[in-house]
Order: structure tokens, then C-alpha cells, then sequence
């Protein structure tokens, strides 16, 4: 969530921070993507190789950024490069805080296009197109939306428009305020969905599939889907917790707020998981039918369940709400960049930065249809631009971090900010040192072997 930067104003409570953390955290990535993947991978070894990467790469992760953050109190670039400087090392660190703000740009052109879907549903559910339909015509549904450019291109449209007027504006203090309600609505309507779950069948099933352990699918792709997957999830490797470190309060306590948000965010994605793949073993779907899973799977239950039009138009204004909490945070960092670096106002940062990355989501969009068969080694744009993002750029730039604070940083200072006495610090120092640091390395050695 942007905040007024002329007077690099702190969160009023940490509260508030919270709320801004989670509204980055939990979007599209929790509710559309963890299930897909979780279908992609197999299953239960995603979920156990995602649940290790949060607890001991991502959390420690986002605490580095906070605390960096925190300390620099300026663009993830600039900060980077002051705390450095202050910590006697080389200035270039701050080549973390351009790949961040880069990866950000990425995401979100093709983070929009999936904002779109999620609009688009809102009409169709809303309209009762889905009421007695089986899985077959739900899914032809989702596919005449994939074929059409001119469809996808119009609810690009709309969700990068959205996104530009809220930060251009600067009303984000307003969807704060909003997500007070409709976030906890949203975890509500979840659980709506799964107690539907627990009485129309496939549930026991489904928690075997997420939960039972089945070492056996697990392999390096597995593991670095899941780490990509974490850092997707928590908004880390991104620059954007650095960025929003630095309105941090002195007295905010790091490591619980962190342990808060890791929590609500991992709640959210396991409760989206048992929403839908009951469904999907329900009506004999197939789990790694990737990207439109949620799409295929949901509106089915919306269908046959009572007041489903309801329910799933709801639904699906709560995840795009998610999903704008999400994008303007993606958004933001670019903007604040141009402002900062380029005569430009702030209106007009929005709109340069907003049209960029438009276009680059149109080009992500166009993989769907008129552009599948162009290819970039082997992947189409769309999935060229979650791959190298998630795959790539997020783990390295968090991997970054973490020795930034891990080895860069004086100690004992961060000792004092993090107030851990003896046995926690050096718990502490062992997992921000080696533990999480050489696990990222491990996924990316196993996964490149593979
Ligand atoms: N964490 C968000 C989600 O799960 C996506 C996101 C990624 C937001 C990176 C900001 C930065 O949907």
C-alpha cells in the first residue's frame, strides 16, 4: 500500500502495517495459484516442500527486508545502497533493490491478466450462467474466455485501470480501510466453500491428497516451484517489503508481525486449497489442468449450491479485491521510481508505468490465443514471465537479502532491533546465515541437475 512519501509518514499502528502486509501478501497467488500448482506438482509433496521453504526461507526473508527496510528508509534502491554504505560495503548492493522493483513490473503484467479473469467472473457468475451446469460446459465457458483476445484484453483493461487510479490517486489509506472488512469476508466465504465441500463429497480425498505425506513425487522442480511459490506468496525477493519496511515504527516487533503475516497467508492458501480440490475429485477433474483450475473447478459448486449465484459472484469481488491489494503494491515501487528519478509527476509516473506494463500483459495475454505458438524456450510468454519471476528473480534477490543481513550487517545492532536474547539469536544466526541461505542454493543446484 502506497503512503504519502513526502512525509515519509509511519504506520500509524502496527496494526495498520499488518493490514497493508497481509493486503500485499494475500492475493491471486494464494486463492488461483497455490491450488494449481499444488495440482501440478502432484500434491501433497508441494504442499510439505511449501510449508518448510515459508517456514524457514520465507520468514526469515521477510523479516530481512523489513529490517533493511527499516534502516534505509527510502526506495528499495536507494536503501540498499545507504545501508551498505553505512555498514562499510560497496554501494552496488543496491543492484537488489533495481532487480526487485523490476521483478515487481514483471509480475504484474501478467498478475492483471488473471485480475481480469477473476472481473470477468464476477459478471458471469453474477448473471447465473453457471446455475445446473456440469463440468464440461463450465469448462467450455473457460475456454471461449481463454480464446478470445478481445475478451481478455477488455478485463486486463479494467484491472490495470483500477490498479493505476488507485496508486495514481493515492486513496490507498482508503482500501486499508476497506480490507479491514473484507479481507477476514474473504476468509469467511472460504470457509463457506469448504463446509459445502464437507457435505457434497471428495473432501476426505482432497485432505489426502494435500496433506498425506508422498515423499515420493518430491524432486528439484518440486522444490523450486514450492520456493518460487513461497516468495510469489509472501511478496518477498520483490523489493516491496524493503520498501515498505521503511515506514516501519521503531517498536514494531519484526519477528511476530512476521510470524502473523506468514500465518494469516498460509491459513488462506491451505482453506483455498480444501475449496477446491474436492470439487475437482468430486467431478472427476483432472488436478494439473493448471492455470484455469480455480476457473473450472468453482463454478461448478456455485452452480448446484444454494444462493450459489450469490456466494460465487461474492466470491469472486473478494479475490479481485485480494487481487488489488496485491497489484498496487506491485505497482507502486515502478512508480515511486519514475517520480523520483524523472521529471515526471506522480500522474504521469502512473500513467507511463501503467501503459508499460499493460502492454507487456497484453503480450502475456495473446499466449492464450492468437501467440500460442510463440515460444520462449519452450514456454509461451505467459509462462515465460511467471517462470522467470518466480523461478528465478524472486529467489535471488531474497537470497540477496538474507546475506545482505546474514554476513553485511553488523551483528550485534541487529541483535538489539530484533530483541532476541541468547538461545533465539543464535537460532536466529544459524538459519539467516546458513540454513536458509543454503537451502535456496540446494533447490537451485537439485532443480538445475534435474
Ligand atoms: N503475494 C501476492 C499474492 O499472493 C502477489 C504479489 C507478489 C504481490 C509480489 C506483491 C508482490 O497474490
Amino acid at each position: 500500500m502506497a503512503i504519502n512519501k513526502q512525509e515519509h509518514a509511519q504506520w500509524s499502528s502496527s496494526f495498520g502495517f499488518v493490514l497493508a502486509a497481509v493486503g500485499s501478501a494475500v492475493g491471486l497467488g494464494n486463492i488461483w495459484k497455490f491450488p494449481y500448482m499444488v495440482g501440478e506438482s502432484g500434491g501433497s509433496a508441494f504442499v510439505i516442500a511449501y510449508l518448510f521453504c515459508l517456514a524457514l526461507i520465507g520468514f526469515p526473508i521477510l523479516v530481512a527486508e523489513w529490517l533493511i527496510g527499516r534502516r534505509g528508509q527510502k526506495n528499495p534502491i536507494n536503501t540498499y545502497s545507504d545501508v551498505a554504505a553505512s555498514e562499510g560495503k560497496s554501494r552496488s548492493w543496491s543492484i537488489v533493490g533495481a532487480t526487485g522493483i523490476l521483478g515487481g513490473f514483471l509480475i504484474l503484467s501478467f498478475y492483471s491478466v488473471i485480475g481480469g479473469w477473476a472481473l470477468n467472473y464476477i459478471t458471469k457468475v453474477g448473471s447465473g450462467s453457471f446455475a445446473g451446469q456440469d463440468s464440461d460446459s463450465v469448462a467450455a465457458t473457460f475456454d471461449a474466455m481463454l480464446a478470445s483476445a478481445g475478451t481478455l484484453t477488455i478485463w486486463h483493461t479494467v484491472f490495470m485501470v483500477i490498479t493505476a487510479v488507485i496508486v495514481g490517486v493515492g486513496v490507498t489509506k482508503g482500501i486499508e480501510n476497506a480490507a479491514k472488512i473484507l479481507m477476514p469476508l474473504l476468509g469467511v466465504i472460504l470457509f463457506v466453500i469448504v463446509g459445502y465441500n464437507v457435505m457434497n463429497g471428495g473432501f476426505g480425498e482432497a485432505v489426502n491428497y494435500l496433506f498425506a505425506p508422498d515423499l515420493s513425487k518430491l524432486n528439484g522442480d518440486v522444490m523450486l516451484a514450492a520456493l518460487g511459490h513461497a516468495f510469489f506468496t509472501l511478496s518477498i525477493g520483490m523489493g516491496i517489503m524493503v520498501a515498505y519496511g521503511s515506514y516501519l515504527g521503531r517498536d514494531v516487533n519484526l519477528l511476530s508481525t512476521a510470524r502473523t503475516v506468514v500465518i494469516l497467508d498460509t491459513v488462506i492458501a491451505l482453506a483455498a486449497g480444501l475449496a477446491i480440490f474436492p470439487i475437482i475429485f468430486s467431478n472427476g477433474l483432472d488436478p494439473a489442468s493448471g492455470p484455469g483450475l480455480i476457473f473450472v473447478s468453482l463454478p461448478i459448486a456455485f452452480g448446484s449450491m444454494g444462493a450459489g449465484a450469490i456466494i460465487g459472484t461474492l466470491f469472486f469481488l473478494l479475490i479481485t479485491f485480494a487481487a488489488v491489494t496485491s497489484s498496487i503494491s506491485l505497482l507502486e515501487p515502478t512508480v515511486e521510481l519514475l517520480e523520483e528519478r524523472t521529471p515526471m509527476s506522480r500522474t504521469v509516473s502512473t500513467i507511463v508505468a501503467s501503459i508499460a506494463v499493460w502492454l507487456l500483459g497484453i503480450a502475456a495475454l495473446l499466449s492464450f490465443n492468437l501467440w500460442s505458438d510463440f515460444t520462449i524456450m519452450g514456454n509461451g510468454i505467459f509462462d515465460a514471465l511467471d517462470k522467470v519471476t518466480s523461478k528465478f528473480m524472486l529467489p535471488l534477490t531474497g537470497l540477496a537479502a538474507i546475506i545482505f543481513v546474514g554476513w553485511q550487517m553488523d551483528q550485534r545492532s541487529i541483535q538489539q532491533e530484533l530483541g532476541l536474547s541468547n538461545f533465539t539469536w543464535q537460532l536466529w544466526q544459524i538459519i539467516a546465515k546458513f540454513v536458509a541461505p543454503i537451502a535456496v542454493l540446494i533447490v537451485f543446484v537439485t532443480s538445475l541437475m534435474n
